[in-house]
This record gives C-alpha cells, sequence and structure tokens, in this order.
C-alpha cells in the first residue's frame, strides 16, 4: 500500500504518533488510495514553528514576485489536468468532467492571484491638513490555518491558500480526510512553483484532531473553516475567545424557483445539473425545487423520468453521470432523511436507497431521489442533507415563492426560472442569499466573484474573486506630515 506523509518544516514527514489512516475509493471500497498520517496537536505545533520561519520570509517577498509564483502553481495544474482530475475521481468519486472542472477552478484562483500580485490596491485619500498625505495599504497578517472539505478537492483549497499566499501570509493546511491525495498533490505543486518550503505547512488528520488543534493554536491568527453549520459554530466559538479572523463557508438549502412563463426544457436542465451534479454534495446544491402550481406536474413528470435514467456509477467511466457519495456515513445521513420525509407524508417518487447494480456493489451509491408535496416547514424541506436529494413545493403567487426560498436558516444560492424581468430584478433584491442566478442553476460560481452566504451560512466573509484578498490581509493607515509644524487633525482645519 501507498503511503503518504505531511510535510511538515520543510520535510515530508510521518505523524508524531506513528499513527496513520486509510483512504478508500468510494466508488470501490476494495481500491486503497494509501495510507496517511494521523495527526495530532504536536504535529500542528511543529508545523506553526516553522510557518513562523517561512512567513517571516516570505511576508517581505515583492507581492508581484509572490504572483509570479502562483502563475507558475497554475502552469504546472494547466499542465498535470487531466492526471489530477483522474486521481480526483478515485479519491472522491464524482465524474470526470467535474474533477476537470474543480482543477480548473483552481487555475482560474491562481491566475487571478497572480495578476492580484500586482495590484493589493489601497487607498491615498486627502488629508484634511495642508502638506499631510494620508493613505492605507495592506499588510500580511501571519499564520494562516486552512481546514478544507472533501466535495471540491483542489478548488477549495485554492480559493483560500491562493489569495492567503499571495497577501504574504504562510498556511497550515488540512484537507478533508477523505481526500487527502488531492492535498498532497496540491502541495507539491505549489513546492514546484517556487514556494518557499517553510510557507506551507501539510498536516493530514481528522477533524477532531488537527483540525481542532490548529483552531486552538494559539500562533494562528486566521483560520479559514469551509464545511458544516454544526462543525463552524464550534470552530467560530473558539476563534471567537481567542479573537482569531474567521472565514466561515457553511451550510445551504438552496432553492430553484420555477414560475409559470419559465423555459421548462431549461428549468429541467437546471434542476437536473443543480440538485445531483457532485451527487448532491454541494453547499451550493439545489435541494428544493419551487414550481408554480400551473407547471408543476408538467415538469415533476418530466423530471422524474429523467432522473430515473440519471446513469451512475465510477466517475472515470465514461458515460457516468452520478458518481457515489463519499463515504458511508453520507449515505446513512442522507437515508435517515429519506425516513424523516416518509414520516413526514412527502411523497416518495423515486429514488430513496442504496443504489444498486452493475458495479455498484463495492461503492456507496445513493439512488438520485425526489420527494413531491413537501411541507414548507418540514425538516425535509429546511435541513441540509448534503446528498442527492430534492424536494418539490408548490406555489401560486412570487411573494409565497420568495418567502419559501427565505424561511430557512441558510442563505447561500438560490435560483429563479423566469421570462419576466420584473421577476428576476424583484429576485436579486428579495431573496435572502449570497448569490441570485436567474436562468441559471444554483451550483456554478465562477472563481473571480466573491462566493459567500447569509445567515448561518457564513460569517459575513466572501471567498473568491477581489474581497477574499481584504480577508487575508490587514489595513494599515500611514499618514506623512511634511508641513515641519505641529498639525492638529480636527481642530488646525478650520482656516480655509
Ligand atoms: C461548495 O460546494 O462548497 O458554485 C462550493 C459552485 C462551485 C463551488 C461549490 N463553484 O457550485
Amino acid at each position: 500500500m501507498k503511503t503518504f506523509k505531511n510535510f511538515v518544516a520543510g520535510t515530508w514527514v510521518d505523524a508524531a504518533s506513528g499513527d496513520s489512516f486509510e483512504n478508500r475509493n468510494p466508488a470501490d471500497w476494495n481500491d486503497v488510495i494509501g495510507k496517511f498520517p494521523r495527526s495530532g496537536s504536536e504535529d500542528v505545533a511543529r508545523a506553526v514553528e516553522s510557518a513562523k520561519r517561512g512567513f517571516a520570509l516570505w511576508s517581505r517577498t515583492p507581492s508581484p514576485l509572490r504572483g509570479d509564483v502562483l502563475r507558475k502553481m497554475g502552469d504546472i495544474m494547466t499542465a498535470r489536468k487531466e492526471e489530477i482530475a483522474e486521481l480526483m475521481t478515485r479519491e472522491m468519486g464524482k465524474p470526470l468532467q467535474e474533477t476537470r472542472g474543480d482543477v480548473q477552478e483552481g487555475i482560474d484562483t491562481a491566475y487571478y492571484a497572480a495578476t492580484e500580485g500586482r495590484r493589493l490596491f489601497g487607498h491615498t485619500v486627502p488629508s484634511e491638513l495642508r502638506n499631510k498625505w494620508a493613505m492605507s495599504f495592506r499588510r500580511p497578517i501571519g499564520v494562516c490555518g486552512i481546514i478544507t472539505p472533501f466535495n471540491f478537492p483542489m478548488a477549495i483549497p485554492t480559493w483560500k491558500m491562493f489569495p492567503a499566499l499571495l497577501c504574504g501570509n504562510a498556511c497550515v493546511f488540512k484537507p478533508a480526510e477523505d481526500v487527502p491525495h488531492t492535498g498532497t498533490v496540491l502541495v507539491e505543486i505549489m513546492l514546484e512553483a517556487g514556494l518557499p518550503p517553510e510557507v506551507i505547512q501539510l498536516v493530514h488528520g481528522l477533524g477532531e484532531e488537527v483540525g481542532a488543534a490548529i483552531v486552538d493554536h494559539p500562533e494562528i491568527p486566521v483560520v479559514s473553516f469551509t464545511g458544516s453549520t454544526e462543525t463552524g459554530r464550534i470552530v467560530g466559538e473558539i476563534c471567537g475567545r481567542m479573537h482569531k479572523r474567521l472565514s466561515l463557508e457553511m451550510g445551504g438549502k438552496n432553492a430553484q424557483i420555477v414560475m409559470d412563463d419559465a423555459d421548462l426544457d431549461l428549468a429541467l436542465e437546471g434542476v437536473l445539473w443543480g440538485a445531483f451534479g457532485t451527487t448532491g454534495q454541494r453547499c451550493t446544491a439545489t435541494s428544493r425545487l419551487v414550481v408554480h402550481d400551473r407547471v408543476h406536474d408538467e415538469l415533476l413528470s418530466r423530471l422524474v423520468d429523467r432522473v430515473r435514467a440519471l446513469k451512475l456509477g465510477d466517475g472515470r467511466t465514461r458515460g457516468t453521470e452520478v458518481g457515489p457519495m463519499i463515504n458511508e456515513a453520507a449515505v446513512k445521513k442522507t437515508a435517515r432523511y429519506i425516513d424523516i420525509g416518509q414520516a413526514e407524508n412527502a411523497d416518495l417518487l423515486t429514488g430513496g436507497a442504496r443504489a444498486q447494480g452493475d458495479g455498484l456493489a463495492n461503492g456507496w451509491f445513493f439512488e438520485p431521489t425526489i420527494f413531491a408535496r413537501v411541507e414548507a416547514g418540514s425538516r425535509l424541506e429546511q435541513e441540509e442533507i448534503f446528498g442527492p436529494v430534492l424536494s418539490v413545493i408548490r406555489f401560486r403567487t412570487v411573494d409565497e415563492a420568495f418567502t419559501i426560498n427565505n424561511d430557512v436558516r441558510y442563505g447561500l444560492s438560490s435560483s429563479v426560472y423566469t421570462r419576466d424581468v420584473n421577476v428576476a430584478m424583484r429576485a436579486l433584491n428579495e431573496l435572502d442569499t449570497g448569490i441570485t442566478y436567474i436562468n441559471a442553476p444554483t451550483i456554478g460560481a465562477e472563481a473571480h466573484l466573491p462566493f459567500g452566504g447569509v445567515k448561518q451560512t457564513g460569517n459575513g466573509h466572501r471567498e473568491g474573486g477581489w474581497e477574499v484578498y481584504d480577508f487575508y490581509s490587514e489595513t494599515k493607515v500611514g499618514y506623512l506630515d511634511f508641513s515641519g509644524a505641529l498639525q492638529r487633525a480636527q481642530i488646525d482645519t478650520y482656516d480655509v
């Protein structure tokens, strides 16, 4: 069996304890990808000591030069795109076309970061006093703790680390324990691109062990976490107590609303991709389809036919449309929600069980599932499942549809299919989500725009685009008084 290591203090090492864990292909659990170090707080402590030295060096490197290193990362990822997609599909299951997209999102993030190295704008503003300049600029912060999920094993770590690095910080990176191989490859690429070794530390292991040690470490002032709202709450409590800067990107219960004037062919393709892409394991996944009464039955009957025909299988096999779920726990959680839906008297139209069939016996496959007649306010309608389960809710007025969308504790993404520009504009204004799509599914955010949600999806920060650079840098203000005299702000300003 292949054995993988941490990258700590500039070398590839085992966990201090010598413990390890296995990682398996979710489409075939007999296929063992390798053994990875099961690290703990001692490993994190060593990583932080080294990262502080990395930070001292890297934070003094001019940001355009840091950008050049980021550009090389993008170049290497471009050259290795197909190979990374293959190993990522083997590791987490989604079909190759999706893992290619995942790598592409990383490449786009690298090139965006590379050019940001020549911007990282501050402001120069007039002073209220004569012969005095006032400006703001950015400074790096320190060692960032990066804790990432399994569903975008390449894209999400790059969303966090590329901007963090471009801003001059060092990173301690813990990839999800289900995708340590992809995390390892990303770190190899960073090093090959010329990142000074102590700037990046890779510490494998479990959330409760390594994740917790990162969050708890007093010399990690910045933490970025993507995962469940429940775990995010614990992370937030600790970071709050320790006055850490924290970016949380958590759950969703995203709705696609279909008005009676919608292009139904388009709406059908949209919900298929939004609900069952990545086997529903996206925080942006469409988990509610909110349909106007007049088109409800037609759309639903067409949707059920299409969902029944979706081809499940190993994501590396040509023709596979839906891959496995990530692990046994994910399958069990989804199965629990099937029971909840039935107890709540929703109509199970298709799916609802572990998938059987050729090539599916040794994988964590679950049938794409549709519940109709789902009650607004029910658990099925309110709670994040993170699996291939779609709840359909009927409405009659625009106000009703928008209320259904907004009456959940999450607020990441929403989508409205309509040809009415007034409804579209109202949706942008009134839907309580960080992102609203018009005539497009709830998934598919682009790397150069801010990404994140409102309410219990996040804590006010955004990843992606230009806004993430605010998170990973500290604003500093400089005043230069060249008047040669004591000038008092707010006092010596009246003399026009
Ligand atoms: C996530 O599921 O955490 O918008 C991120 C999308 C992807 C990212 C999803 N670009 O669906």
